[in-house]
C-alpha cells in the first residue's frame, strides 16, 4: 500500500522538525507548503489525503468543496482551537479533526510569564538595564499575593492557571459556561457571574474557546466595571476581547495592564516578520505604543513539550482514521464540545 499523502499548510522550520521526527513512527508522505490554506491555495492539496492545517489557515464553505474535490477525507488540525473551520460548512464533505490537548500546562505558564511582566516591569527593566540605567524609577510593581485572580474558561488550561496563581497566593474566582463545583469545591474556587468576577478582580485571564457566545466577552461594558488598575491576560483567542474598547479603556488609563499572546486581528501578522514593513493595522500599532501592554505572537503553546505532543497526536489522529478508521478527536459542529464523539453526535443532531 502507498504511503498516505498530507498536505501540511503554513509550515514553518519547527513544524518540519517535529513532524518529521514523529513521522518516522507512522511513514506518511508529507509534503510541506509554506502557503497558508484558503480557497485561493486549496487546489494545491489536490491528490492528498490528508490535510492537516493550523489556526491562521482559513477553512471556510469554498475551500472545503475545493479540497472535497481534490479527494481530501480528513481535515488534521495541529491545534486545539477550532474557529478559524466553518464546521457547518465542513460537516460531511471532510472530517475534521483536532489535538485537543498537548501542554495545558505551556499556555498557563505563558499567561503567568505574561502577567509577572506586567506586574514586575521586567520588560522595561530589560531595556533600561541593558543601556547600563540602574535606575529604579517608574518600575515599582506589586504583590499578587492576597490578590483576586478571575479565570474565565475553566477547562484544561484555565484550572493550571488556577493552580499557578493559587501558588502566588491569589484568591480564584472564575466564570465557566459549564461550571465544574467538585474542582471549585476541591480548590476553593469562587464560581460567580463574569460581570462579578470583572468587577472583583485584580487580574483576568481569559483561557474560554472563541465561539458567537464568547465573541467580545470582554467588551466596553464590562471594561467599565473593572479596577482601574486591573490586568488582562488573554492567551485564549484574541476576539474575545473587543480590542478597539480595550484601547479606549487603556487611553483612559482604566486599565493596569494587558498582556496578550493573541489579537483578533492577528491573522495578517503573526508567525511572520513585519519588522521592516509599516505595520497598517492601526489598533495594533496603537496597542504597540503602550508601556503596560506585552503583546507576544501566539506562543503560549511553543514549548519542545508542547511541539512533540501536537505532531505525535496530529500523526495519531490520521493514523487511527486510515487504519481503523475512528476519529477520536473529530468536532461536533453541532455542540463543538471539546470531548463529543460520534455517538454523542447522534445525540446533539
Ligand atoms: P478546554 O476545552 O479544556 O476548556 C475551555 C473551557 O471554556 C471549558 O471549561 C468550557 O466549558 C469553557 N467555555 C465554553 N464556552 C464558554 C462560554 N461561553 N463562556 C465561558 N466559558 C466557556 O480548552 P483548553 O485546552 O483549556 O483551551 C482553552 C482555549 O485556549 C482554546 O479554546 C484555545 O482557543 C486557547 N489556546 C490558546 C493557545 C495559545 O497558544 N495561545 C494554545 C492552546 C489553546
Amino acid at each position: 500500500m502507498s504511503a498516505i499523502k498530507i498536505a501540511f499548510f503554513d509550515t514553518k522550520p519547527y513544524d518540519k522538525q517535529s513532524f518529521d521526527k514523529a513521522n518516522e513512527n507512522f511513514g506518511f508522505a508529507i509534503t510541506y507548503l509554506e502557503t497558508r490554506l484558503d480557497a485561493r491555495s486549496a487546489e494545491l492539496a489536490h491528490g492528498a489525503d490528508v490535510v492537516c492545517a493550523f489556526v491562521n489557515d482559513r477553512l471556510d464553505a469554498e475551500t472545503a468543496s475545493i479540497l472535497e474535490r481534490g479527494k481530501t477525507k480528513l481535515i488534521a488540525l495541529r491545534c486545539a482551537g477550532y474557529n478559524n473551520i466553518d464546521l457547518k460548512a465542513v460537516w460531511q464533505k471532510i472530517h475534521v479533526v483536532r489535538v485537543p490537548a498537548y501542554s495545558p500546562y505551556a499556555v498557563a505558564e505563558h499567561a503567568a510569564a505574561l502577567l509577572l511582566t506586567l506586574t514586575r516591569h521586567t520588560h522595561q527593566a530589560y531595556n533600561r538595564v541593558r543601556e547600563g540605567n540602574f535606575l529604579l524609577n517608574g518600575l515599582i510593581g506589586r504583590d499578587l499575593h492576597d490578590k483576586y485572580v478571575g479565570i474565565v474558561g475553566t477547562g484544561k488550561i484555565g484550572k493550571i492557571a488556577s493552580d499557578i496563581f493559587r501558588g502566588f497566593g491569589m484568591h480564584i474566582l472564575a466564570y465557566d459556561k459549564f461550571p465544574d463545583e467538585e474542582w471549585a469545591k476541591k480548590t476553593g474556587a469562587a464560581y460567580v457571574a463574569l460581570d462579578e468576577l470583572c468587577q472583583k478582580s485584580d487580574v483576568i485571564s481569559l483561557h474560554s474557546p472563541l465561539t458567537p457566545e464568547t465573541r467580545y466577552l470582554i467588551n466596553e461594558h464590562r471594561l467599565s466595571l473593572m479596577k482601574h488598575d486591573v490586568v488582562i491576560i488573554n492567551t485564549g483567542r484574541g476576539a474575545l476581547i473587543d480590542t478597539k474598547a480595550l484601547v479606549k479603556a487603556l487611553k483612559k488609563g482604566h486599565i493596569g495592564g494587558a498582556g496578550l499572546d493573541v489579537y483578533e486581528e492577528e491573522e495578517g501578522y503573526f508567525f511572520e516578520d513585519w519588522s521592516s514593513i509599516a505595520i497598517k493595522d492601526d489598533v495594533l500599532a496603537r496597542l504597540l505604543t503602550f508601556p503596560n501592554v506585552i503583546i507576544s505572537g501566539h506562543q503560549a503553546f511553543f514549548t519542545n513539550e508542547a511541539l512533540g505532543a501536537i505532531a505525535d497526536t496530529t500523526l495519531g489522529n490520521i493514523k487511527d482514521y486510515v487504519e481503523r478508521n475512528v476519529l477520536p478527536n473529530e468536532i461536533c459542529y453541532k455542540c463543538g464540545s471539546k470531548d463529543c464523539t460520534k455517538e454523542k453526535f447522534k445525540r446533539c443532531w
